[in-house]
C-alpha cells in the first residue's frame, strides 16, 4: 500500500482522509503515476546538444529530463549511482532472508503462498537493480563480489532477527512501508534506468506493505496472545525502521550533491518525518501503539513530534556489529557457492545457443 490507499471503511481500512504521506496533496500512488508520466515525456528530449559535455549534462538535469546510458556523465555521478543502486540491489537480495526464515512456518497454506510470492518479488527487485547498475559499466559479478567481501553495504534493517510470525507482518507494514516512502521520490530520479526500475518496484512494494498490514491487523484483532505478539514485534521494529532513512541531515555525507543531480529529492529527515506521520494513523487502525512516549501532534509544525532512532546503533549495525550481520553474509556466500553450477549451466547454454544462431539474429 502507498501509505493511505485503503478504502474509507472495511476490515483493514485506513481512512482515505489520511493525507499525511502526501506531497502537495498527491497520494504516494499518484506520485508514482506522475513520475511514470514524466518519465515518458522526458525520454523525448528537447535539450539542444552542446559540444561541452558538462554543460549538456547540466542542461538535461536542469530540464528534468533523463540521463541515459548512452550519455556522457561526470565520473562522480556515475560512481555515486553505482554505489547507491548496488547497495539497493544488495538490500533486496539480503532482505529475502529474514522473511524467508518463515516460509516453512507460515500459519496456513494461503499465508505461505503469499509470503513465498513476496520473497520472490524481492529477488526480482534485486534483478532489476543489478541490471540498472550494469548500464553504468559495471558487471553484476563484480557487484556480487563486493557484497560478499563486505566492500559494499546493504540496508542495516536486515541485520535484525525475525523472532515470531508477527515480525513478518511488521516487516511488511514498517520496513516495506519505509522503503516505499524512501523510494517513491526515486521514481523521478535523473538516471533513466534507475527511475524505470523504481516505478516497477514501488508498484510491487505497495502489495508488500498491504500484506504486512493485513497480517498485523488479523493478529491485533485475534487472541490476547496474538495481540501481544503483534505489539511486541512493532515495539522491536519501530526504531530500526526509522533508522532506515539514514543518518540525520546534519551528518549525511552524500545528500547535497545527490540533490543537485536530482537523484535524491528529499532529505533523510524530511522522509523520516513523512513516514512517522503516515504510521501514526495506521497504528490507530491496527489498534496497536507505537513505542514512543513522546510521540505527539505538533500543530505549529503540522507534523508529529517523535523520538529519533539511536544513530549510534545504526552506525554499529552498518559497520558489521548487528545481531545477524555475520549470519546474513554467511548465508549469502553459501547460497552463491551452491548456485555456481546454475550459473555455469546457464552460461554454457547461452554460449551454445549463440554458436548455433547466425550473428545478428
Ligand atoms: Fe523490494
Ligand atoms: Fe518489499
Amino acid at each position: 500500500m502507498y501509505g493511505n490507499d485503503f478504502a474509507a471503511t472495511g476490515d483493514a481500512g485506513v481512512p482515505a482522509s489520511d493525507v499525511a504521506a502526501t506531497s502537495a496533496g498527491r497520494t504516494l500512488l499518484e506520485q508514482v503515476e506522475d513520475a511514470e508520466r514524466e518519465l515518458r515525456s522526458a525520454s523525448e528530449r528537447s535539450v539542444v546538444g552542446d559540444d561541452r559535455l558538462q554543460d549538456y549534462f547540466d542542461a538535461v538535469i536542469n530540464a528534468d529530463q533523463k540521463i541515459e546510458p548512452r550519455d556522457w556523465m561526470p565520473d562522480p555521478y556515475r560512481l555515486g549511482l553505482i554505489r547507491q543502486i548496488a547497495q539497493h540491489a544488495h538490500s533486496e537480495i539480503i532482505g529475502m532472508q529474514p522473511e524467508g526464515n518463515w516460509i516453512s512456518r507460515a500459519p496456513s497454506l494461503k499465508r505461505k503462498a503469499i509470503l513465498l510470492a513476496k520473497v520472490q518479488d524481492e529477488a526480482g527487485h534485486g534483478l532489476y537493480l543489478y541490471a540498472a547498475a550494469e548500464t553504468l559499466g559495471v558487471s553484476r559479478s563484480d557487484l556480487v563480489d563486493q557484497l560478499l567481501t563486505g566492500r559494499q553495504k546493504y540496508s542495516s534493517i536486515f541485520n535484525y532477527p525475525t523472532l515470531t510470525w508477527a515480525d513478518v507482518g511488521t516487516i511488511g507494514w514498517l520496513v516495506d512501508g519505509a522503503a516505499i516512502v524512501n523510494q517513491v521520490p526515486l521514481c523521478r530520479c535523473s538516471y533513466g534506468p534507475y527511475a524505470r526500475a523504481m516505478i516497477r518496484i514501488c508498484k510491487e512494494e505497495s502489495f508488500h506493505q498491504r500484506q504486512g498490514f493485513e497480517i498485523l491487523h488479523t493478529l491485533a484483532h485475534g487472541t490476547p496472545a496474538q495481540r501481544a505478539m503483534a505489539q511486541d514485534a512493532v515495539n522491536r521494529w519501530w526504531y530500526p525502521s526509522l533508522a532506515m532513512f539514514g543518518p540525520p541531515d546534519t551528518a549525511s555525507t552524500h545528500s547535497e550533491q545527490s540533490m543537485t543531480w536530482k537523484i535524491k529529492r528529499f532529505s533523510n529527515d524530511e522522509l523520516r518525518q513523512r513516514f512517522v506521520d503516515m504510521c501514526v494513523q495506521q497504528a490507530t487502525v491496527l489498534g496497536l501503539s507505537l513505542p514512543d512516549p513522546d510521540l505527539r501532534w505538533n500543530a505549529e509544525r503540522d507534523h508529529y513530534d517523535f523520538t529519533q532512532p539511536d544513530f549510534h546503533e545504526l552506525m554499529r549495525v552498518i559497520s558489521g556489529d548487528g545481531p545477524c550481520n555475520r549470519q546474513r553474509l554467511e548465508h549469502r556466500r553459501r547460497a552463491h557457492e551452491e548456485g555456481a553450477w546454475v550459473r555455469e549451466a546457464a552460461a554454457a547454454y547461452a554460449a551454445k545457443r549463440a554458436a548455433r544462431e547466425p550473428a545478428g539474429v
